[in-house]
């Protein structure tokens, strides 16, 4: 077990350490960033996706929270409508074109229950389906029309973390695909969003090195009552992701919100108790969520904040920086909040590879 661990005490930190090693995986021998193009090498039909109307991501835990990320990534760069589900509430409902609709179903595992339930009800609507999943020989790439591989390897501890950022990558590099099969991504573009990639693992890398001062962090507020994670547009499914991985590991209480939901409920439970850590990065709209940071601050709640290395906020108590890598940066930023909810869990002595009431692969309803 030590040796397979390879020094680590923990598989989850291992796995958070293979990131940079696991994304060149995902995204090697796939990208021609001068042509800005992208080879997922998944087999479709002719014009299986030329006149695809909708995109439905339908997953569950931080696969869900990769298709929210990804949805984002499909308007913008493919200019399809795109919306996301959670598996276990995807229905066909009234006034869909379930032969126009690409459903696709993001599971690490590939035999997550409720995600399988729901490519079955996409298939038998007769709707196009679609797999983003780690594991070859799996369930669901039996059950759907086409799979790419995310290459992220193994993945032991219960929490996911490389197989988030090479699923969100991997989704990336879909988007892009569809983008410019449909003529919706110019070439230019195409190839500005397949750099940011390519950075990726090199800017994840810099993250990891300064995992001390995430260490630090954690042991100044592991005593909070409760933790809220901010961010907007592509900050929102990070910010998400960040307070679940901080609950499931530590046992402590966290949510995510867009943040300018916070003046709209939350804030009647910010005080100087309850640390806020936000997304300000390229691509999470960074000024407007600090300003709500802000709010919360003047309510005594201290700030923690991911940034992007051409961006300052003084009044922040705690500042990570964030490599220039684009749309992928919230994505970058969600390696400092691993790496808290990693210190937080550890400081308080958790089994953090395996969580109370929790298993690796949901396979119940
Ligand atoms: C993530 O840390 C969780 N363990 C959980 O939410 C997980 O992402 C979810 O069960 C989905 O699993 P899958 O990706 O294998 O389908």
């Amino acid at each position: 077990d030590a040796a397979e661990k390879g020094g680590y005490e923990h598989y989850m930190r291992k796995e958070i350490h293979e990131q940079p090693e696991a994304l060149r995986q995902t995204i090697t021998g796939r990208l021609d960033v001068d042509a800005g193009d992208v080879d997922l090498d998944v087999s479709f039909p002719p014009g299986f996706l030329a006149d695809v109307e909708e995109i439905r991501v339908v997953a569950c835990g931080t696969s869900y929270y990769a298709g929210r990320y990804a949805a984002q990534l499909f308007e913008e760069l493919a200019g399809v409508r795109a919306t996301v589900e959670i598996a276990s509430e995807y229905e066909f409902g009234a006034g869909r074109t379930p032969d126009r609709t690409l459903v696709v179903a993001v599971t690490q595992s590939g035999e997550t229950a409720d995600t399988l339930g729901a490519v079955r009800r996409a298939n038998e609507a007769g709707a196009r389906t679609f797999a983003v999943t780690n594991t070859l020989g799996s369930t669901v790439t039996r059950e759907v029309d086409g799979t790419a591989f995310i290459r992220a390897g193994p993945e032991i501890g219960v929490a996911a973390t490389k197989t988030f950022a090479s699923q969100v990558a991997t989704l990336a590099m879909l988007a892009v695909s569809i983008g410019r099969d449909r003529g919706a991504l110019a070439a230019a573009d195409a190839r500005a969003v397949l750099e940011d990639l390519q950075g990726l693992p090199g800017a994840v890398q810099q993250v990891l090195d300064k995992e001390s001062r995430v260490r630090e962090a954690a042991q100044t507020y592991q005593d909070s009552e409760a933790f809220f994670f901010v961010g907007r547009a592509l900050g929102v499914p990070v910010a998400l992701e960040g307070a679940l991985k901080l609950k499931e590991i530590s046992y402590d209480h966290a949510e995510g919100f867009a943040a300018g939901e916070l003046k709209h409920g939350p804030l009647a439970l910010v005080t100087p108790e309850t640390p806020v850590l936000a997304v300000l990065t390229e691509g999470s709209r960074a000024n407007e969520t600090m300003n709500n940071v802000t709010e919360a601050q003047t309510r005594g709640a201290p700030a923690l904040g991911c940034v992007s290395a051409d961006a300052e906020y003084d009044t922040l108590d705690v500042d990570f920086p964030v490599p220039d890598v684009g749309i992928v940066e919230p994505l970058v930023a969600n390696v400092y909040l691993q790496l808290f909810a990693y210190h937080v869990a550890n400081e308080k002595g958790r089994p953090i590879d395996k969580p109370r009431n929790l298993a690796k692969s949901v396979t119940v309803e």
